[in-house]
């Protein structure tokens, strides 16, 4: 069984991919006809999916971890949950542009520099410190819920949610059922 720092580990390793092939292109200025358009499209799409169940669990599950075991946990949690609020206003101007659009491109570029800078936060001030002190029992049981809980986690934004454990909690399953009919109806579900 995974202990939740490599189940986070997959994940910031598939969004670091992803981010890179979105930076590789072709955009709009860079020449990319309807369908790469399209396509690049569906990308952002997917990332905003998968970054959106990401930074629900960690605020579920990994966060109040963090602030429980390490030292200082408070202010390093206020200050990642500070950028993940951040990051989601940013997503979701992006959800609802278009690629051919400046504004697309824009969007894009800040998340992408915003997500490795909070990815790298992550790894290398928090991951450090809490692993010197969870037990590697806890450790995989948190892995255990950060799985669980990503398969009914929200697959939107929301960034007017208040980022507080119980209220993603009480909140979260029922967000995530809704953000998925959306994506069916929507077609945003769809590759
Ligand atoms: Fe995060
Ligand atoms: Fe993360």
């Amino acid at each position: 069984m995974a202990d939740v720092f490599t189940v986070l580990g997959h994940d910031h390793t598939e969004v670091k991919r992803m981010l890179d092939e979105l930076e590789a292109g072709p955009t709009r200025a860079t020449g990319a006809g309807e369908d790469a358009l399209a396509a690049r499209g569906r990308k952002v799409q997917r990332l905003i999916t998968e970054e959106s169940k990401h930074e629900a669990v960690e605020e579920e599950y990994f966060w109040p971890a963090v602030r429980r075991l390490v030292r200082g946990g408070d202010r390093l949690a206020d200050h990642a949950v500070a950028q993940e609020q951040a990051a989601k206003q940013v997503l979701d101007d992006l959800i609802a542009a278009q690629p051919w659009q400046d504004r697309f491109e824009e969007l894009l570029a800040d998340f992408i520099a915003d997500a490795r800078e909070h990815i790298a936060f992550e790894e290398e001030q928090v991951w450090p410190r809490l692993r010197e002190l969870i037990t590697a029992e806890r450790a995989k049981e948190l892995g255990r819920k950060v799985e669980a809980g990503k398969r009914l986690a929200p697959t939107r934004p929301h960034p007017n949610t208040p980022p507080r454990p119980a209220v993603l909690k009480a909140a979260g399953p029922m967000v995530g059922v809704a953000d998925r009919m959306l994506d069916r109806v929507t077609g945003r579900d769809r590759d």
